[in-house]
């Protein structure tokens, strides 16, 4: 009997089942109320009393080696079973779940690194965490700016004072000037921080674009010319443009730059007091200072200077009214923007 037992486990052992219908051979055979084990188990009456101990625990092992091995069989098998795909309707539209969608601040910047790109600007980027020099001295700030002073401007740590949180993105014209010399065009986006009480006009960090030119001969009809092509590209074609003298430490002349009003078409609404323009950017001459404070020789060279603020920009194309509503991250304000396009 102990020989039966054996040759039985190891044929079980090297049985294998490729349909339904093998594995259910299989159960008939070996597990069923007239099976091989059902027999076993009639021998084992007529085993004489003192083997009955050892033989009943073999066989009992032999019987859960057949279930276990009965069980491993119907597994490989579902693993291994192709799918019938008649049983599907494969036509039937997807399930649709929730794609998340690109922020407005992105969607707008993304727009804008476009139009500078087709122009023949390449995208420059700096760190956030900056220093007095990159932020401020390289730039021409005299010692007593204002905007040195920390009700405008964000210091790491007190000592030393020197490590701040930018408040322009201007700071990256200063580093790749640094690094490199001229033709230098570049664009550089950002996030940038300042002291400001949060409202629906103002926040305490937003996003702007940096623009910088550095050249022979370039001149101030240069940089007319660039900003009324993205003015028109952003807006339509048929928006005009505006520049009013203005004051900034690192551009000579320095000018601020208006659109024709793109809600009441420069007639005159609320959104634009009535004047028919809004301001959208700083923008000059790049001060001599500051080339010569960033290794480039003003003699030689020449460049324009232009800054940006992305929200301010997609507050007009979109006229979104609440500044905080881009960081509030409200998936129904964001979800508006994809289905804007
Ligand atoms: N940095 C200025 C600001 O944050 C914006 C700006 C104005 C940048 C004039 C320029 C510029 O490059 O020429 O308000």
């Amino acid at each position: 009997m102990i020989d039966k037992i054996n040759s039985l486990r190891n044929e079980v052992s090297q049985v294998v089942v490729s349909s339904p219908e093998e594995l259910e051979t299989f159960r008939i055979k070996y597990l069923a109320k007239k099976g091989v084990l059902t027999a076993l188990m009639e021998d084992f009456r007529s085993v004489p009393a003192e083997q009955k101990r050892e033989l009943g625990q073999k066989l009992n092992e032999l019987k859960n080696f057949v279930s276990e091995r009965y069980a491993t069989l119907k597994e490989t098998l579902q693993a291994t079973e192709t799918v019938d795909v008649s049983k599907y309707d494969l036509t039937r539209t997807a399930t649709p779940f929730p794609v998340g969608s690109r922020h407005p601040i992105s969607i707008v910047k993304n727009d804008i690194l476009r139009i500078f790109s087709d122009m023949g600007f390449t995208v420059a980027e700096g760190p956030e965490i900056e220093d007095d020099w990159h932020v401020f001295s390289s730039l021409n700030f005299p010692a007593d700016h204002p905007a040195r002073d920390m009700q405008d401007t964000f210091f790491i740590g007190r000592n030393p004072v020197d490590v701040l949180l930018r408040t322009h993105t201007s700071s990256v014209q200063t580093r790749v000037m640094e690094k490199n010399q001229p033709p230098i065009r570049i664009v550089c986006p950002g996030r940038v921080y300042r002291n400001e009480a949060i409202s629906a006009r103002a926040h305490c960090f937003f996003h702007q674009i940096e623009g910088l030119y550095i050249d022979r001969n370039v001149s101030f009809a240069d940089l007319r010319q660039v900003l009324l092509k993205f003015a028109q590209q952003m807006f339509g074609a048929a928006t005009k443009i505006r520049l009013r003298p203005s004051y900034f430490p690192f551009t000579e002349p320095s000018a601020e730059m208006d659109i024709s009003c793109d809600i009441c078409g420069g007639t005159g609404c609320p959104f634009c007091k009535e004047t028919g323009w809004v301001e959208i950017l700083g923008c000059g001459m790049v001060d001599p200072n500051v080339l010569k404070a960033c290794g480039i020789d003003p003699e030689v060279y020449s460049g324009y200077a232009f800054g940006l603020g992305i929200e301010r920009i997609t507050n007009l194309k979109y006229k979104v009214k609440d500044l905080r509503m881009f960081s509030e991250n409200d998936v129904r304000f964001l979800a508006e923007f994809e289905s804007a396009r």
